[in-house]
């Protein structure tokens, strides 16, 4: 059976390849869903990318993934360091969870080295670029067999 994986993207993350390129890089989001879609195809993997700046649309999708995903790959952006709703979210999901920061969380701001979400995931990758949700993918693979 086709491993089924959503990656779920939150605010902000629209305006990768413009937002402080010096943190975040040049690669655009759109970039980032094709080199994954692309790996995907050659690891016989399904993906379903979706970004939002909505709080309330990604606890949506995690509930959605419950019963249409056997994983999640998510940038949870600043919702992060916030959101006690997306923490409850993955933990009802009851799926392996891969948490990505395109940029090492700790050596930034104090306030972007707590995570709501670190306790729900399975795996964590942080500065790592967008080379991270590769990783992610590629640890998924791996991890669901
Ligand atoms: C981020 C890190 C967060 O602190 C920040 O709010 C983001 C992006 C990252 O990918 O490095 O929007 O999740």
């Amino acid at each position: 059976m086709t491993a089924r994986i959503f990656v779920l993207n939150g605010p902000n993350l629209n305006l990768l390849g413009h937002r402080k390129p010096e943190i975040y890089g040049h690669t655009t989001l759109a970039d980032i869903e094709a080199q994954l879609r692309a790996r995907a195809e050659q690891l016989g993997m399904e993906i379903e990318f979706l970004q939002s700046n909505h709080e309330g649309t990604l606890v949506d999708e995690i509930q959605r993934a419950r019963t249409e995903a056997d994983a999640i790959i998510i940038n949870p952006a600043a919702y992060t360091h916030t959101s006690v709703a997306l923490h409850d979210a993955l933990e009802s999901a009851e799926k392996p969870v891969v948490e990505v920061h395109l940029s090492n969380i700790h050596r930034r701001e104090e306030f972007r080295h707590h995570s709501f979400v670190s306790p729900q995931a399975t795996a964590i990758i942080a500065g790592a670029g967008a080379y991270g949700y590769t990783m992610a993918l590629e640890f998924l693979h791996q991890h669901l067999g």
